[in-house]
């Protein structure tokens, strides 16, 4: 309870503008749109039993900016991420800390011995590890798992059915836009015209949906016409064939 407290008091208190929000907008402060996954995230972070979410989707989908958002609003947490992250660290951090939320992105990515380690405490709630000599140290914990993955094929099947898996889509037009505008303001003061024109310009004549595209365009810019330019240069010193359409 005292945990369930202190989470509402940081995200209040953090930020002026998160106040009048709700749970789900405070708790996923910088994301954009997703209202159902957010509300279903939320209600996981708050649910009395463990529960397992797994993100999936493709590139710039803003999984990661999930985790990252909850990471910054719930305490006893801990973020791994599982390109060069190791299984010993993480057990090791797990025996040793009251992790509550484990955070863990690109899970496909975790070796797939490092994998079967969580297959236990996901279904019991008991952290085993089997050292030396055979000995074993076991721990019982409340752990939620959210993790993020863009293959899921990489995960082996008993990992996966333990987590609920929620797909983002590739983005349509009106909300590759309305991300674009949203934080583009935020991050780089641009105005509305300037953002929908660089989101507009990316999708159209760059032919990519990939929000990072429009964030590299948008630190280089401060004219409308920079966008324009910009754009030409890439598009002329772009490898064929390396944009969706
Ligand atoms: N819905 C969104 N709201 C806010 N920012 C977004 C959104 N979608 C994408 N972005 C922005 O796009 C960039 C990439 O997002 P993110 O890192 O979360 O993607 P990802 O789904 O984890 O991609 P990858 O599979 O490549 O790791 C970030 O800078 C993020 O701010
Ligand atoms: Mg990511």
């Amino acid at each position: 309870m005292a945990g369930l407290i202190s989470i509402f008091a940081s995200i209040l208190f953090s930020n002026p503008q998160k106040q009048k929000l709700n749970l789900e907008e405070k708790f996923f402060f910088n994301v954009v749109g997703y209202p159902d996954i957010k509300k279903l995230l939320s209600k996981s972070i708050v649910s009395k039993e463990p529960i397992h979410i797994l993100l999936t989707g493709p590139p710039s989908s803003s999984k990661t900016v999930f985790l990252l958002e909850m990471l910054d609003s719930l305490e006893d947490t801990y973020y791994v991420d599982a390109v060069g992250a190791s299984g010993p660290g993480l057990m090791q951090h797990l025996f040793r800390n009251d992790t509550k939320y484990l955070l863990i992105d690109e899970i496909d990515k975790m070796k797939k011995s490092d994998q079967a380690v969580l297959l236990n405490v996901m279904e019991t709630g008991i952290l085993s590890e089997t050292k030396l000599k055979n000995k074993t140290s076991q721990k019982k914990m409340k752990l939620w798992i959210f993790a993020t993955s863009n293959d899921v094929e990489r995960l082996s099947g008993p990992l996966r059915s333990r987590f609920m898996e929620l797909h983002l889509d590739e983005y349509i037009l009106e909300e590759f836009i309305e991300i674009a505008r949203r934080l583009l303001k935020k991050q780089y003061q641009l105005d509305t015209a300037i953002s929908e024109k660089i989101g507009y310009s990316v999708w159209n004549k760059m032919k990519s949906k990939d929000i990072r595209d429009v964030i590299k365009i948008a630190k280089l810019v401060k004219t409308s016409s920079d966008v324009d330019w910009l754009i030409e240069v890439q598009n002329k010193y772009r490898k064929k064939n390396s944009r969706m359409t």
